[in-house]
C-alpha cells in the first residue's frame, strides 16, 4: 500500500491519479474525507499530519509514502509522518520538497522549512528520495479570475524566467519511483533530484501562450510585490504565508531559477511538458 498525504492538494491528487492508473493500491491522509472527493478505488483516511495521534492508523500496513506537506508547520509534520512511518516499518518515502534546499543562502521561510521537513526524515532512518520542484505551472490558475474579467495577467517580477513543472510531471516522477520494485537496485535510493519544465518563461511569455490556446488577446500587466501581497491577503492567505510566498517569488528575479534540469526526463524517459500542454488542458478555467 503507498500513502499519499497532502492527497486533496494540486500535486497530491495528481500523485493519486498516477498510482492508480499504474496499478498500484492507492491510500490517502486527508483532514477533510467528507470533501475530498478522491477516485471510489482510493482508500481514504481522516488524520492531521499536525496531530500525531491520528497517524499510526494511517499508516497501517504501508510500504511506501509520498509525503507533501504545506504551511508554516510542515517541517513538524513532516517529523510526525516519519516518526509514525518508521515505527509503522514504511521501506521508502518520497518527499516532495523545494527547489532551494540545498543553497544555504536560501534564509526564506519556505527553503528554511522544507530543509528542516528533510533532516527529520534522513533522521527517520527510512530509505528517502527528495524531489524538489522549482515552481509550479498550476501557480498561473491564480490569474484566472482576471484573465475572465479582464483579458490581463497581473504578476510581479516581470523580468524573472521560471522553467516551471506540470504538477503532472512531478506525480510521474512520483509514480517512477515509488513504484519500482526494486529500489535498492534502482538508482532512487537516497537521491535528491531538482524538477524543471522544458523552458524558462517570464509572466509575460506565459501570458502570450495562454493568448494563443485561448484565442483570444490578454495582456500582461507588472505589479508591484506589495499589490502582489496585499492580492494573497484578500485571497484569504494569512500573514505568515503571503510574506513566505513572496519571499519565494522574489527569486524569480534569480538565474537559478531559469535552468532546465534533466531529471524528469531522466526518471519518467520522456520530455517534461510544456507550458502550452498545460495551458491546453486547463483553459476551460480561463474562459
Ligand atoms: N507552488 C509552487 O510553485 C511550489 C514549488 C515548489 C514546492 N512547492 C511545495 O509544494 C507543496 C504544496 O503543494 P500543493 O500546492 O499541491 O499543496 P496544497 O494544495 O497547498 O496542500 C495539499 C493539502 O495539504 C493539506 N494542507 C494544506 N495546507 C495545510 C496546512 N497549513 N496544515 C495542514 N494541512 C494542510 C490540505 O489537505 P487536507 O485539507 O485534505 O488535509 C491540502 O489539500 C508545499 O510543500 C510547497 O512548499 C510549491
Amino acid at each position: 500500500m503507498i500513502l499519499v498525504t497532502g492527497a486533496t492538494g494540486i500535486v497530491g491528487r495528481a500523485v493519486v491519479d498516477h498510482l492508480l492508473a499504474a496499478g498500484a493500491p492507492v491510500r490517502a491522509l486527508t483532514r477533510r474525507p467528507d470533501t475530498a472527493a478522491l477516485p471510489a478505488a482510493v482508500d481514504v483516511v481522516r488524520a492531521d499530519p499536525g496531530e500525531p495521534e491520528t497517524l499510526p492508523a494511517a499508516l497501517k500496513g504501508v510500504d511506501r509514502m509520498f509525503l507533501l506537506t504545506a504551511g508554516p508547520y510542515l517541517a513538524a509534520y513532516d517529523a510526525n509522518l516519519a516518526e509514525a512511518a518508521a515505527d509503522a516499518g514504511v521501506t521508502h518515502i518520497v518527499k516532495l520538497s523545494s527547489g532551494r534546499v540545498d543553497d544555504p543562502a536560501a534564509t526564506d521561510p519556505i527553503p528554511t522549512w522544507h530543509r528542516a521537513g528533510e533532516r527529520a526524515i534522513r533522521g527517520s532512518g527510512i530509505p528517502w528520495t527528495m524531489v524538489r520542484p522549482l515552481g509550479f505551472m498550476s501557480n498561473a490558475l491564480h490569474w484566472s479570475h482576471t484573465v475572465r474579467t479582464q483579458d490581463t495577467v497581473y504578476a510581479p517580477f516581470g523580468h524573472g524566467r521560471i522553467a516551471a513543472i506540470d504538477p503532472a510531471d512531478i506525480a510521474a516522477v512520483a509514480t517512477t519511483i515509488l513504484t519500482e520494485p526494486r529500489l535498492a537496485e534502482s538508482g532512487h535510493r537516497d537521491r535528491t533530484y531538482l524538477l524543471s519544465g522544458p523552458e524558462p518563461l517570464s509572466p509575460a511569455e506565459q501570458t502570450e501562450i495562454l493568448s494563443d490556446v485561448l484565442g483570444r488577446s490578454l495582456r500582461y500587466a507588472e505589479t508591484s510585490p506589495a499589490e502582489a501581497r496585499d492580492a494573497l491577503l484578500r485571497f484569504g492567505v494569512d500573514d505568515t504565508m503571503a510574506n513566505a510566498i513572496m519571499a519565494l517569488r522574489a527569486t524569480a528575479l534569480e538565474a537559478f531559477t531559469s535552468v532546465v534540469h534533466p531529471d524528469v526526463e531522466q526518471i519518467t524517459g520522456r520530455a517534461p511538458r510544456s507550458f502550452h500542454d498545460w495551458a491546453r488542458e486547463h483553459r476551460a478555467v480561463f474562459i
